[in-house]
């Protein structure tokens, strides 16, 4: 058998930006808080590491999404446009997309991951069971620069749907959040909608044992970011010399994911720049914001959605948001 197979169109925004994001990545590390941004976790194994993340027992966020979505899709999708633009803002393989695709119908699935090498075949695999859908890829750090306006536009009769799933909005600091937001519902003009999936402030010891699971996956994918840097940059970090922290901070309501030194060392970044790691200071790998639903919903407004409606689970240990611009 032949059959030919619908070969999605994927365009590139991130090969032109090379090497400034590894000049940022080198100025967080070299800052006197050294950083890294969280989107270095993702490569092959990244990946890998993070999926088994959301089967850990410890980790509730993605199946907590998860049955909310299952429990409540016919009443979500109900109260989106028809004939959409369905949005999957890091889309990764497309699999929680899929599980919408049915339901809300719509006539074109864009995915926008930063990792490239998936998406091909993640859309490639959506294309040939709903040939009714035309799929576009778009690899892009949407985080930094929201670059799919000329794409979207393409198709002014179709109103866009941004999916946003798993809480990543929370790894933005409050005001980079907000202006996310904000970005997102000038791209839904007066039709769109925003599907965002956000967790929920709760007891330290249920979030910290999120990020500090026993079986230690977290710590590993943790730390495996500095191989992810060793490569990009080619540093010399000693994963072996750090150790994995993850912190409640109560008053700015997140979690940060910590490297710390455990003994001194100094890197090296290709022949650039070196530094000194002292014993007890920290790399900050990522925050992960926690909100409250009023919280939230007063975010949404104040970014330009005049309606909101919520979901949650019975513990209300996550919230799912559908936003409207409203007139
Ligand atoms: C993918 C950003 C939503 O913050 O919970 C999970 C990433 N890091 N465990 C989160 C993560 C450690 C995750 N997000």
């Amino acid at each position: 058998m032949n059959i030919a197979m619908p070969v999605p169109r994927i365009e590139n925004t991130i090969e032109t930006n090379l090497s400034m994001e590894k000049a940022q990545l080198l100025s967080g590390l070299l800052s006197p808080q050294a950083r890294i941004d969280p989107k270095y976790f993702y490569d092959d194994l990244g990946c890998e590491l993070f999926t088994r993340i959301c089967e850990l027992d410890e980790y509730y966020p993605t199946r907590t999404e998860a049955s909310i979505f299952d429990n409540c899709r016919a009443e979500i999708a109900a109260a989106l446009p028809d004939a959409a633009q369905w949005i999957d803002l890091g889309c990764g393989d497309c699999a929680k997309s899929a599980r919408w695709l049915e339901h809300v119908a719509p006539t074109r699935l864009v995915g926008v991951d930063i990792a490239g090498d998936f998406l091909q075949s993640s859309l490639t695999g959506v294309a040939s069971r709903y040939p009714g859908i035309d799929c576009v890829g778009v690899v892009s750090d949407f985080t930094q620069a929201m670059d799919i306006h000329t794409l979207i536009s393409e198709r002014p009769d179709a109103p866009p749907v941004f999916f946003y799933p798993g809480s990543s909005i929370g790894n933005f600091d409050r005001p980079h959040a907000l202006r996310f937001l904000r970005s997102i519902r000038h791209h839904c003009g007066q039709d769109g909608r925003l599907l965002i999936g956000v967790d929920l402030v709760k007891n330290r010891d249920i979030l910290e044992a999120a990020y500090d699971d026993a079986q230690g996956v977290t710590a590993a994918f943790n730390l495996h970011v500095l191989e992810v840097v060793n490569r990009e940059l080619n540093a010399d970090f000693d994963p072996e010399r750090f150790r994995h922290r993850a912190v409640f901070d109560a008053e700015q309501q997140r979690i940060e994911m910590q490297l710390v030194v455990d003994r001194e060392q100094s890197v090296r970044f290709a022949d650039e720049a070196t530094r000194r790691f002292t014993e007890g200071e920290h790399v900050l790998t990522e925050y992960s914001h926690k909100y409250t639903i009023d919280g939230f919903g007063a975010m949404l407004k104040e970014a330009g959605f005049e309606r909101y409606q919520v979901w949650t689970d019975p513990r209300q240990w996550f919230g799912v948001f559908l936003a409207e611009p409203g007139r």
